[in-house]
């Protein structure tokens, strides 16, 4: 289920509507894709993008994107907290960054310009659209597993562009889903 949170406001919420809504007021896309076909863990990246090969296309008419891969990070990931390490400090890009969960959990925080820091915990049949420019990081949780398309506007792929503000730093990431997992304190 997703969740998001607004943890300077104490606000949860669960529903799609409800959510979907308040990030599109703070120029976030949500979306939940249903149904997506159960696919075993072992299956190629190469053949999920055949199966999810309608909604990609769909995607890349929306936004213009031209690429689209698969990203699968499971504990047993060589380089595992090198690579997070990348995604959970606040960053921008200049282009969008798109994400449809295949399988797995994560946790997004989005940091606008109009509003307060927002968490979004996603999981299998979510998308998400974080536009160019926004502020954000990106966290595994506890079970540190997540399998998801990403679509690409360049062929130069994702750069991120660094705050360094450390901001990330005061919000601990914590995933409320099936179970509730702490992934790590507050002081990273
Ligand atoms: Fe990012």
């Amino acid at each position: 289920m997703v969740i998001l949170r607004i943890p300077n406001e104490n606000v949860l919420l669960e529903e799609h509507d409800k959510i979907r809504s308040y990030l599109s007021n703070i120029g976030i896309d949500y979306e939940h894709w249903e149904p997506v076909p159960a696919i075993s863990p072992d299956l190629p990246p190469e053949q999920i993008l055949t199966i999810y090969e309608k909604q990609i296309d769909e995607l890349k008419k929306r936004g213009g994107y031209i690429t689209a891969d698969i990203i699968d990070v499971n504990p047993n990931t060589p380089g595992l907290d090198a690579m997070l390490a990348k995604f959970n400090v606040e960053h921008s890009h200049n282009e969008d960054e798109v994400r449809y969960i295949v399988s797995g959990r994560g946790l997004f925080h989005i940091h606008p310009d109009n509003g307060p820091i927002v968490t979004i915990e996603v999981e299998q049949g979510d998308l998400i659209r974080v536009p160019r420019g926004t502020l954000h990081w990106f966290d595994l949780c506890g079970d540190r597993h997540i399998r998801a398309i990403r679509l690409f506007q360049s062929s130069s792929g994702w750069t991120p562009f660094y705050t360094n503000s450390k901001i990330d730093q005061r919000y601990e990431p914590v995933c409320w889903g099936p179970t509730y997992i702490p992934l790590h304190s507050p002081t990273k």
